[in-house]
């Protein structure tokens, strides 16, 4: 895909980035949040990453469009954990399957390795099949999944804890 540019966040990415989060708040159990979210709402969210540290965010670019994110963030509050991240990965509707999911991991897993970061958890409403093969296909392995811990749209959603150790 030749006019796929996987780069770093940019401030002008936020009203994009908030568009396609809202979509999966407003539409999915695929995050818990239940209200879509302010670009002003999402500044901390992007503010949060850095170049270098454990907590990297990456921007898929088509077209001169941010078209999807793949970032770590913190997993629990508590200093112990801080070694172990929590990823995030969203894809602009309609442009899953294309291999783009697996450029931004790429780029992000390679950015992580000289960072000290022992352990990376994706937290996955199931079921979710394309999420659930990606992480698998960077390592990542069903630890356990907690049932019925998100209700959303009426129902109960259990939710895969899915690790991958450095
Ligand atoms: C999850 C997501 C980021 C994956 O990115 P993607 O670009 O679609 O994934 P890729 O095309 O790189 O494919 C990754 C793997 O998933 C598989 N996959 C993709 N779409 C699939 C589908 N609809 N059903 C089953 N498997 C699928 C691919 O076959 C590939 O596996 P392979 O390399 O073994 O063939 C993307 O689909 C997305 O944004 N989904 C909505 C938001 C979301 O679920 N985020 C994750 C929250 S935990």
């Amino acid at each position: 895909m030749s006019n796929l540019l996987i780069r770093r966040p940019q401030q002008s990415d936020l009203r994009a980035l908030t568009a396609i989060y809202n979509h999966y708040v407003e539409t999915t159990a695929i995050t818990f949040d239940l209200e879509p979210k302010t670009p002003e709402q999402r500044q901390g969210w992007l503010e949060g990453f850095a170049p270098t540290g454990r907590h990297q965010c990456f921007v898929a670019e088509m077209d001169g469009e941010a078209i999807g994110w793949a970032s770590t963030g913190k997993f629990r509050e508590k200093a112990a954990y801080d070694s172990t991240v929590e990823t995030s990965i969203y894809l602009k509707p309609g442009l899953s399957g294309q291999g783009i999911g697996r450029r931004l991991f790429e780029t992000l897993f390679a950015a992580l390795a000289s960072e000290d970061v022992h352990s990376a958890i994706g937290v996955i409403t199931l079921p979710n099949a394309p999420s659930v093969k990606l992480h698998e296909a960077f390592g990542f392995a069903l630890a356990g999944t907690l049932r019925e811990s998100g209700r959303k749209f009426g129902r109960l959603w259990d939710i895969g804890m899915y690790q991958k150790v450095f």
